[in-house]
């Protein structure tokens, strides 16, 4: 196009045209570019004659130019000036290819006849306003992004990947890094993120030394919180060079939502994985504690009738019978302890809670250890008592108390081999573990709980065995050495004395498992009164209630072998009738009643016991059980014996009946 042309045009006006700061074009009814001002040549990358000739739609990015053409259309047939800011959003393509965000007003303008069209452009990509805009667009939408692929993620590592990405991307940043603090010992842990320089790995532990991550220049640090406490932080990191750092408001509120988040994203998949690890021990527990009760019933007949063997004439003496006798009895009471063990991880065996005087017992303890484990190992106690206490003391029974800390201090012996130390401590409960929910099962009144741990030194516990560590049968020593039933046990009479059982440990950082059992705030009771009987009187008429009738016949050998009168029924309602039998003769046919607790269909032991005290006061019962049932747990005024028993623990159990009586 000429000069001329453009003379004819702009006329006098072309100076005017020339200096407009807006780009300005002049298009065709074709949509040809006729004239175009050094501003608009300035703003699409073009010489101002470059432009001339050119198709408008050119000037349009792709993905516009279909609409753009049908919009040209119609405003060449129905022209209105149209001003600019009235169209949401519009760019215009570059010679390079880039795009340019602008402003457009059309105004119609009649010139020889034809309709031609002002287009004048402004280009905003650098308004503050709009790159404001622009910005909150970005992390708006990253945020949605975001909270989509948390609430699908089942890993804590993928959520953290997420969240780096998602706050490079928004903030344009080289380098996002999750610190996350461990829920076991609140080490501060680089849980992972984007752009870790070279000396940074995920799982690397923050220096206790060094000052927590914070804000600076360059630098954006925003803490993750879990109500009050801090998870971690969300720590998003500029090149020095390159960039500003944090611009702001917006910047602080994109990440401070960011990192909420991501926090309660964490406390859910944390909560989820508790629930099915406490599930998975819940039904284990279930499964073993019925083989556990079934086998403590064939154990039951075993042993006692190799006892009933051992005591007849024909195998007395040195003889090989009284040598296989002797292997098959302890082959059996292996079994009954490994039963015992599986019954106590599945809050199945038989508690007697009493009042445990904490200093005593752990000072018994460890004098008891320093004598049997190795010297290498040095042993330590520490008891707390509260004010104005006459000294800790806990609820729960005292043989398995002792037992599962003479358990743990065994794992804490074979995980230092090379000696090391061992601390026993008890004190009141002030923390509580995670996986407790205070909510659900936690304590009424604060000083409720006392907390018995058993630290060691040793080699600690990598995460998978930490994880898997109160399972039953899972052990890491070889075959032959561990049955992987500790740690269970001591789950199990944890949470069945009403408790819990926490576990805190890292590979070389040593191992402490905390017990949390009932707090006993009362003074002792006195001790008990004199003129206890010892000796089990001969002849004692024992009325025996027991429905399985191979344990039936044992245990009544048991008891004739003690001296014993036995009048044998095999269940609730023959005890009863012969019970009524007995009253009418107006005699008091028993001294004492043992009756199992399970008895088939129809009453229950305890049940039966309940009615004779009425009939009868002061009469003894003893119960027995190879199971202990919920309702059990509610400690029973009766004393139970544990199946299978020997016939020491018969007797001892008998006289403590007899005693409870007069007591
Ligand atoms: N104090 C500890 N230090 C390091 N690792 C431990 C400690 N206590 C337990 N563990 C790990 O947990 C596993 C399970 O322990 P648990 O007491 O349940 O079984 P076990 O000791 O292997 O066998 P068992 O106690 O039946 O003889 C152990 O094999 C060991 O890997
Ligand atoms: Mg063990």
């Amino acid at each position: 196009v000429s000069e001329a042309a453009a003379q004819a045009l702009t006329g006098v006006f072309a100076p005017l045209f020339s200096a407009y700061p807006d780009g300005l074009l002049v298009v065709d009814a074709d949509g040809s570019v006729r004239l175009a001002n050094p501003q608009a040549g300035h703003l699409l990358g073009y010489a101002p004659a470059q432009l001339v000739g050119m198709k408008i739609e050119a000037l349009v990015p792709t993905r516009l130019r279909e609409r753009h053409a049908g919009l040209r259309e119609r405003f060449t047939h129905a022209p209105s000036a149209r001003p600019m800011g009235t169209q949401a959003e519009l760019s215009a393509l570059r010679s390079d290819g880039s795009e340019v965000m602008v402003e457009i007003a059309l105004s119609p303008l009649q010139h020889e006849g034809h309709t031609l069209i002002v287009a004048a452009l402004r280009g905003i990509g650098e308004y503050p306003r709009v790159k404001q805009a622009m910005r909150r667009g970005r992390y708006g939408e990253a945020m949605a992004e975001l909270a989509t692929t948390a609430a699908l993620c089942n890993e804590e590592e993928e959520l953290v990947r997420a969240a780096a990405a998602c706050a490079c991307s928004a903030l344009q940043a080289p380098s996002c890094l999750v610190h996350l603090f461990e829920p076991s010992d609140r080490r501060l842990r680089l849980a992972g993120g984007q752009g870790l320089a070279p000396d940074e790995h995920a799982g690397s532990v923050w220096p206790q030394t060094q000052p927590l991550p914070a804000s600076g220049p360059g630098r954006l640090v925003v803490p993750m919180r879990d109500g009050t406490h801090t998870m971690g932080f969300v720590d998003v990191r500029w090149a020095q060079t390159s960039t500003p750092g944090p611009e702001g408001a917006d910047e602080d509120r994109f990440l401070q939502s960011l990192a909420g988040l991501v926090a309660a994203s964490l406390l859910r998949l944390r909560a989820q994985s508790q629930l099915a690890h406490a599930q998975r021990l819940e039904s284990v527990g279930q499964l073993t504690g019925g083989i556990a009760h079934d086998f403590n019933n064939l154990l039951t007949v075993v042993l006692g009738n190799l006892q009933v063997l051992r005591e007849r004439a024909a195998c007395q003496g040195a003889g090989p019978e009284q040598a296989m006798l002797d292997a098959a009895s302890r082959a059996a009471q292996r079994g009954a302890e490994l039963t015992a063990r599986l019954l106590a991880f599945s809050r199945r065996q038989v508690l007697r809670p009493r009042r445990i005087a904490l200093d005593t017992m752990i000072g018994g303890l460890v004098s008891m250890l320093r004598r049997t484990l190795e010297a290498g190992i040095h042993i330590d106690s520490e008891v707390h008592a509260a004010d104005g206490d006459e000294g800790l003391a806990c609820r729960a029974d005292e043989a398995q108390l002792e037992s599962a800390l003479l358990n743990l201090a065994i794992n804490a012996r074979d995980a230092m081999p090379e000696g090391g130390r061992l601390l026993f401590s008890a004190r009141v409960a002030t923390q509580f573990p995670p996986e407790w929910p205070v909510a659900q099962h936690g304590p009424a009144a604060p000083g409720d709980w006392v907390e018995v741990q058993v630290r060691d030194t040793g080699a600690g516990m990598s995460d998978a065995v930490r994880a898997r560590a109160f399972e039953p049968f899972f052990t890491t020593k070889e075959s032959g050495r561990g049955t992987g039933l500790g740690l269970a046990t001591v789950y199990g009479f944890a949470r069945q004395s009403g408790g819990m059982a926490h576990l805190e440990s890292a590979p070389g950082a040593g191992t402490a498992v905390s017990l949390y059992l009932p707090r006993w705030r009362e003074p002792a009771a006195f001790a008990a009164a004199p003129g206890e009987v010892d000796k089990l009187p001969q002849g004692l008429k024992i009325l025996l209630v027991e429905d399985d009738a191979d344990v039936r016949t044992v245990v009544q050998r048991q008891l004739q072998a003690l001296g014993a009168q036995v009048h044998a029924v095999s269940d609730a309602r023959g005890a009863w009738d012969a019970w009524t039998q007995a009253a009418e003769a107006r005699s008091l046919p028993w001294d004492l009643v043992l009756s199992d607790i399970a008895l088939g269909t129809g009453e229950r032991g305890t049940a039966l016991a309940r009615r004779l005290r009425v009939a009868a006061p002061g009469l003894p019962v003893l119960l027995m059980t190879g199971y202990a049932s919920g309702a059990l747990d509610q400690a029973t005024p009766w004393p139970v014996l544990r199946k299978p028993f020997d016939q020491a623990s018969l007797r001892r159990a008998l006289l403590d009946a007899l005693n409870s009586r007069r007591a």
